[in-house]
Protein backbone atom coordinates (compact mmCIF):
# COMPACT_ATOMS: atom_id res chain seq x y z
CA UNK A 1 0.00 0.00 0.00
CA UNK A 2 1.50 3.37 -1.13
CA UNK A 3 -0.92 6.19 0.20
CA UNK A 4 -1.32 7.24 3.88
CA UNK A 5 -4.47 7.26 5.60
CA UNK A 6 -5.23 9.85 8.28
CA UNK A 7 -8.09 9.90 10.70
CA UNK A 8 -9.91 12.61 12.02
CA UNK A 9 -12.19 11.98 14.97
CA UNK A 10 -13.70 14.25 17.85
CA UNK A 11 -17.22 14.53 19.68
CA UNK A 12 -19.80 16.08 17.66
CA UNK A 13 -19.28 19.76 17.15
CA UNK A 14 -15.32 19.60 17.45
CA UNK A 15 -14.23 21.64 14.96
CA UNK A 16 -13.01 18.39 12.41
CA UNK A 17 -15.11 19.29 9.53
CA UNK A 18 -13.57 22.42 9.20
CA UNK A 19 -9.93 21.79 10.19
CA UNK A 20 -9.69 18.63 7.88
CA UNK A 21 -10.96 20.79 4.92
CA UNK A 22 -7.74 22.94 5.92
CA UNK A 23 -5.66 20.06 5.91
CA UNK A 24 -6.60 19.22 2.43
CA UNK A 25 -6.20 22.24 1.07
CA UNK A 26 -2.46 22.79 2.36
CA UNK A 27 -1.63 19.30 1.30
CA UNK A 28 -3.29 19.84 -2.46
CA UNK A 29 -1.82 23.69 -2.27
CA UNK A 30 1.79 20.71 -2.43
CA UNK A 31 0.57 18.99 -4.98
CA UNK A 32 -0.17 15.95 -3.48
CA UNK A 33 -2.97 13.78 -4.25
CA UNK A 34 -5.58 13.97 -1.08
CA UNK A 35 -8.79 12.35 -1.34
CA UNK A 36 -11.62 14.10 1.55
CA UNK A 37 -14.19 11.46 2.42
CA UNK A 38 -15.99 10.48 5.41
CA UNK A 39 -18.15 8.43 7.83
CA UNK A 40 -20.89 7.33 7.79
CA UNK A 41 -20.88 7.54 4.69
CA UNK A 42 -18.23 8.35 1.54
CA UNK A 43 -20.25 5.90 -1.01
CA UNK A 44 -23.67 6.02 -2.58
CA UNK A 45 -24.66 2.83 -0.15
CA UNK A 46 -23.03 4.51 3.15
CA UNK A 47 -25.00 7.26 2.24
CA UNK A 48 -28.12 5.81 2.58
CA UNK A 49 -27.29 3.93 5.85
CA UNK A 50 -26.02 7.19 7.18
CA UNK A 51 -29.72 8.32 6.07
CA UNK A 52 -31.15 5.30 9.21
CA UNK A 53 -28.36 6.55 11.67
CA UNK A 54 -28.52 10.52 11.74
CA UNK A 55 -32.52 10.53 10.87
CA UNK A 56 -34.20 11.50 14.17
CA UNK A 57 -37.54 9.40 13.38
CA UNK A 58 -36.01 5.93 14.30
CA UNK A 59 -35.52 6.17 18.20
CA UNK A 60 -36.32 2.41 17.95
CA UNK A 61 -32.74 1.94 16.73
CA UNK A 62 -31.24 -0.37 19.07
CA UNK A 63 -27.41 0.18 20.36
CA UNK A 64 -26.18 -3.20 18.41
CA UNK A 65 -28.32 -2.61 15.19
CA UNK A 66 -26.63 0.59 14.88
CA UNK A 67 -22.77 -0.49 15.73
CA UNK A 68 -23.84 -2.89 12.69
CA UNK A 69 -25.01 -0.15 10.48
CA UNK A 70 -21.75 1.76 11.33
CA UNK A 71 -19.49 -1.41 10.44
CA UNK A 72 -21.69 -1.97 7.33
CA UNK A 73 -21.23 1.33 5.86
CA UNK A 74 -17.65 0.65 7.14
CA UNK A 75 -17.26 -1.69 4.89
CA UNK A 76 -18.28 -0.41 1.76
CA UNK A 77 -16.49 2.08 2.23
CA UNK A 78 -13.16 0.95 3.25
CA UNK A 79 -13.48 -1.53 -0.26
CA UNK A 80 -15.29 0.95 -2.73
CA UNK A 81 -13.43 3.78 -1.91
CA UNK A 82 -9.93 3.69 0.54
CA UNK A 83 -8.02 0.95 -0.50
CA UNK A 84 -8.55 2.14 -3.48
CA UNK A 85 -7.16 4.99 -3.41
CA UNK A 86 -4.25 4.05 -0.72
CA UNK A 87 -2.93 1.76 -3.95
CA UNK A 88 -2.77 4.78 -6.13
CA UNK A 89 -0.46 6.42 -3.78
CA UNK A 90 -3.36 8.90 -2.93
CA UNK A 91 -3.40 10.68 1.00
CA UNK A 92 -7.31 9.74 2.35
CA UNK A 93 -8.56 12.33 4.86
CA UNK A 94 -11.29 10.80 6.53
CA UNK A 95 -13.54 12.05 9.03
CA UNK A 96 -14.18 9.45 11.19
CA UNK A 97 -13.50 6.14 11.47
CA UNK A 98 -13.46 3.01 13.64
CA UNK A 99 -12.39 4.75 16.62
CA UNK A 100 -16.06 6.58 16.35
CA UNK A 101 -17.93 3.24 16.66
CA UNK A 102 -15.40 2.34 19.89
CA UNK A 103 -16.15 6.04 21.39
CA UNK A 104 -19.62 6.33 20.73
CA UNK A 105 -21.08 2.55 20.93
CA UNK A 106 -18.57 1.68 23.06
CA UNK A 107 -18.22 4.55 25.41
CA UNK A 108 -20.91 6.31 24.69
CA UNK A 109 -23.92 3.39 24.34
CA UNK A 110 -21.99 0.85 26.86
CA UNK A 111 -21.33 -1.88 24.24
CA UNK A 112 -18.03 -3.93 24.69
CA UNK A 113 -15.02 -2.55 22.91
CA UNK A 114 -14.09 -5.92 22.33
CA UNK A 115 -17.07 -6.84 20.72
CA UNK A 116 -17.33 -4.09 18.41
CA UNK A 117 -13.67 -4.59 17.45
CA UNK A 118 -15.02 -8.46 16.17
CA UNK A 119 -18.01 -6.69 14.43
CA UNK A 120 -15.01 -4.10 12.97
CA UNK A 121 -12.74 -6.83 11.59
CA UNK A 122 -14.41 -7.61 8.53
CA UNK A 123 -15.82 -3.99 7.91
CA UNK A 124 -11.88 -2.44 7.94
CA UNK A 125 -10.11 -5.52 6.09
CA UNK A 126 -7.24 -5.01 8.76
CA UNK A 127 -7.03 -1.32 7.29
CA UNK A 128 -5.40 0.43 10.70
CA UNK A 129 -4.95 4.57 9.95
CA UNK A 130 -1.30 5.67 9.65
CA UNK A 131 -2.60 8.97 11.93
CA UNK A 132 -5.67 9.21 13.93
CA UNK A 133 -5.78 12.81 15.42
CA UNK A 134 -8.40 13.01 18.21
CA UNK A 135 -9.83 17.18 18.56
CA UNK A 136 -10.03 17.02 22.32
CA UNK A 137 -12.96 19.49 22.78
CA UNK A 138 -15.09 20.70 25.64
CA UNK A 139 -19.04 18.81 25.33
CA UNK A 140 -20.50 21.68 26.09
CA UNK A 141 -19.18 23.96 23.48
CA UNK A 142 -19.81 21.28 20.84
CA UNK A 143 -23.54 21.57 21.55
CA UNK A 144 -23.89 25.17 21.64
CA UNK A 145 -22.05 25.19 18.39
CA UNK A 146 -24.16 22.37 16.73
CA UNK A 147 -27.44 24.18 17.97
CA UNK A 148 -26.31 27.53 16.45
CA UNK A 149 -25.26 25.97 13.00
CA UNK A 150 -29.28 26.31 12.25
CA UNK A 151 -29.39 22.92 10.71
CA UNK A 152 -31.80 19.92 11.79
CA UNK A 153 -29.95 18.16 15.14
CA UNK A 154 -29.51 14.41 13.66
CA UNK A 155 -30.59 11.64 16.12
CA UNK A 156 -26.77 11.17 18.02
CA UNK A 157 -26.41 14.54 18.48
CA UNK A 158 -29.82 14.48 20.37
CA UNK A 159 -28.26 12.68 22.62
CA UNK A 160 -27.84 14.25 26.60
CA UNK A 161 -24.86 15.98 27.45
CA UNK A 162 -23.51 13.00 29.68
CA UNK A 163 -23.53 10.77 26.72
CA UNK A 164 -21.55 13.27 25.09
CA UNK A 165 -18.94 13.58 27.78
CA UNK A 166 -18.37 9.46 28.20
CA UNK A 167 -17.59 9.71 24.02
CA UNK A 168 -14.72 12.68 24.82
CA UNK A 169 -13.57 10.29 27.68
CA UNK A 170 -13.78 7.43 25.72
CA UNK A 171 -11.86 8.82 22.71
CA UNK A 172 -9.30 10.28 25.44
CA UNK A 173 -8.97 6.13 26.95
CA UNK A 174 -8.48 4.84 23.58
CA UNK A 175 -5.67 6.97 23.01
CA UNK A 176 -4.28 6.25 26.34
CA UNK A 177 -4.40 2.36 25.99
CA UNK A 178 -1.73 2.93 22.71
CA UNK A 179 -0.67 6.83 22.51
CA UNK A 180 1.66 5.71 19.51
CA UNK A 181 -1.46 5.27 16.99
CA UNK A 182 -2.74 8.73 18.42
CA UNK A 183 -2.65 12.63 18.34
CA UNK A 184 -4.16 14.12 21.06
CA UNK A 185 -5.47 18.11 19.96
CA UNK A 186 -6.75 20.34 22.38
CA UNK A 187 -9.52 22.32 20.18
CA UNK A 188 -10.65 24.31 22.80
CA UNK A 189 -7.90 26.85 20.85
CA UNK A 190 -8.75 29.45 17.35
CA UNK A 191 -8.68 27.23 14.21
CA UNK A 192 -5.23 28.44 13.22
CA UNK A 193 -3.57 27.44 15.82
CA UNK A 194 -5.39 23.84 15.83
CA UNK A 195 -4.31 23.55 12.44
CA UNK A 196 -1.16 23.89 12.69
CA UNK A 197 -0.58 21.00 15.64
CA UNK A 198 -2.71 18.88 12.88
CA UNK A 199 -0.80 20.12 9.96
CA UNK A 200 2.68 19.03 11.96
CA UNK A 201 1.33 15.99 12.79
CA UNK A 202 0.31 15.11 9.22
CA UNK A 203 3.43 16.16 8.12
CA UNK A 204 5.27 13.16 10.41
CA UNK A 205 3.63 10.48 8.43
CA UNK A 206 3.33 11.92 4.76
CA UNK A 207 6.95 12.87 4.66
CA UNK A 208 7.41 9.20 4.27
CA UNK A 209 5.82 8.68 0.69
CA UNK A 210 8.42 8.64 -1.84
CA UNK A 211 8.11 12.15 -4.44
CA UNK A 212 6.85 9.76 -7.47
CA UNK A 213 4.77 7.33 -6.34
CA UNK A 214 2.67 10.09 -3.93
CA UNK A 215 1.59 11.28 -7.97
CA UNK A 216 -0.05 8.34 -9.12
P1 LIG B 1 -20.65 13.43 11.52
O1 LIG B 1 -21.81 14.29 11.86
O2 LIG B 1 -19.39 13.83 12.15
O3 LIG B 1 -20.54 13.15 10.07
O4 LIG B 1 -20.93 11.97 12.19
C1 LIG B 1 -22.15 11.42 12.22
C2 LIG B 1 -22.53 10.97 13.61
O5 LIG B 1 -22.36 9.54 13.71
C3 LIG B 1 -21.73 11.57 14.77
O6 LIG B 1 -22.65 11.93 15.78
C4 LIG B 1 -20.88 10.42 15.26
C5 LIG B 1 -21.67 9.20 14.89
N1 LIG B 1 -20.88 8.00 14.63
C6 LIG B 1 -21.01 6.89 15.46
O7 LIG B 1 -21.76 6.93 16.43
N2 LIG B 1 -20.31 5.76 15.17
C7 LIG B 1 -19.49 5.66 14.08
O8 LIG B 1 -18.87 4.62 13.85
C8 LIG B 1 -19.36 6.83 13.21
C9 LIG B 1 -18.47 6.77 12.01
C10 LIG B 1 -20.07 7.96 13.53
Amino acid sequence: MKGKFIVLEGIDGSGKTTQLKLLGDKLKDRGLPVLHTREPGGTRIGDKIREILLNPEYKELVPRAEAFLYAAARAQHVAQVILPALAKGTIVLCDRFLDSSLAYQGFGRGIEVSLLERINEPATDGLVPDLTIILDFCTEDGMDRINQSGRRIDRIEREAGAFHQRVRMGYLALAGRSPGRYRVINANRPVEQVHRDIMTAAEGVIDEIPEGDSRA
